[in-house]
């Protein structure tokens, strides 16, 4: 078979170093692939102008496939203070690269598995009714729309015009904020497409019936947000009751969901929801399977482009230690995603069972693990630096 190009993004801060782990992990494991290198992050911002250059978008336009570490971001002034003198001028305004990247390529999908691996001293633990300490195992994977909902990005201070005109035809802002002046008033909409939601309740559910878990739950706020949760769950009871028969689908608040996820995490499978319910619910369950060193995901799209990172971002205070001491599982369990994606699964569930056989054998931990603050010191009292951790994952493959 020919080999794969993979576009490697490492980005900024931590996410250099961790991308560059995976990759080994990635050739010891068998995998082979070339890797060009996609430039984005803050630097290129900074330098550039522009923290996505084009020549990254053709990169992965061309080969489909990218692997991204992280990116720094900063607010808005902070962006204009560390451009390069003589980009000053030029009316350039910082947006998120990774923002930029979902919306060039249209990754609707975000994919976010969270699951248990026995021995991990992170795992949640709960006291049973006999006062008895249980382990519940987590095995959920959580469907993000990707694209749209809050962060949408369509959003205004101080409405004027056409668009204050248009808040006022309707009689809830009339009677809640009809009395506020229009400077005080911020609005960010939250639109839902019939098509991306029907996509990301599709994929859902696909999943859900590809690996035999028995329920999908749609975890939004229909009874309060009417138009767009109310919209989803609508066409989620349709899309069960047409296409999905076999599998349960069960309707969740968000916020009820938040505390079900301590009370009960080992109850669900399949999570689906808008974009912003799904990064929280997301980062929730996270937190029960050990934090961001574990938390991985996949966006992809119908454009045929597919980028795997992890959940975390550049950590930059971590970024300059002289021992790198960052946990790179999230960023390999990410790696293990993207063998999923291009039919490459033996590898990948090689990869997966020698990561659960070093957290399960517990001889090697990154900080992280043994509960220590990330400071450069951890490393002489007994945690493993990132490439001792990577290296032992290797040496179980
Ligand atoms: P962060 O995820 O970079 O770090 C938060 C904390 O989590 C760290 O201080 C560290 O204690 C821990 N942590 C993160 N990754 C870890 C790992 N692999 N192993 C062990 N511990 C880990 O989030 P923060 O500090 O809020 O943001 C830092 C920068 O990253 C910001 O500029 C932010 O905009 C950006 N960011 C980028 C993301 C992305 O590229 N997708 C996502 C989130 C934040
Ligand atoms: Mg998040």
């Amino acid at each position: 078979m020919s080999k794969r190009t993979i576009v490697a993004m490492p980005g900024d801060g931590i996410g250099k170093i961790v991308l560059d782990q995976a990759i080994r992990v990635l050739n010891a494991a068998g995998f082979e692939a070339e890797y060009v290198n996609g430039d984005i992050g803050w630097d290129f911002w900074c330098r550039e102008g522009n923290p996505l250059p084009q020549r990254t978008l053709d990169l992965l336009e061309k080969h489909k496939i990218g692997l991204f570490g992280a990116i720094t971001s900063k607010p808005k002034d902070a962006a204009f203070e560390e451009l390069a003198p003589e980009l000053k001028n030029r009316g350039l305004v910082y947006s998120s690269p990774i923002v930029g990247l979902r919306q060039h390529f249209d990754l609707d999908i975000c994919i976010r598995p969270c699951n248990t691996y026995k021995g991990n001293p992170l795992n949640f633990i709960r006291r049973g009714a006999n006062g008895n300490i249980e382990e519940p195992i987590v095995d959920v994977v959580i469907f993000r729309q990707n694209t749209e909902g809050l962060y949408g990005g369509v959003e205004w201070s101080h409405p004027k015009g056409v668009v204050y005109e248009a808040l006022k035809t309707h009689p809830k802002f009339v009677e809640n904020f009809g009395n506020v002046p229009a400077e005080e008033i911020s609005v960010s909409t939250r639109i839902f497409t019939k098509k991306a939601t029907e996509r990301i309740l599709r994929a859902a559910f696909n999943h859900a019936n590809d690996f035999g878990y028995k329920s999908v739950t749609l975890c939004e706020k229909p009874n309060v947000i009417r138009e767009t949760s109310g919209m989803m769950y609508k066409m989620a009871q349709e899309i069960q009751k047409k296409d999905f028969p076999d599998i349960e689908l069960w309707n969740t608040n968000v916020d009820a969901q938040m505390m079900w996820l301590t009370k009960n995490p080992e109850d669900y499978g399949v999570l689906v929801a808008g974009n912003m319910f799904g990064d929280i619910i997301s980062d929730g369950f996270a937190g029960l399977i050990g934090g961001l060193g574990f938390a991985c995901s996949a966006q992809m799209g119908a454009s045929g482009v597919a980028v795997f990172e992890p959940t975390h971002g550049s950590a930059p205070k971590y970024a300059d230690y002289k021992v790198s001491i960052v946990n790179p599982i999230a960023m390999i369990e990410s790696a293990c995603m993207m063998l999923d994606y291009i039919d490459e699964k033996e590898i990948a569930a090689r990869i997966r069972k020698a990561i659960a056989t070093v957290i399960e054998e517990g001889k090697i931990r990154t900080y992280d693990m043994l509960k220590m603050s990330g400071k450069p010191d951890v490393v002489e009292k007994g945690a493993a630096s990132t490439i001792q951790m990577t290296d032992v994952i290797i040496a179980k493959l």
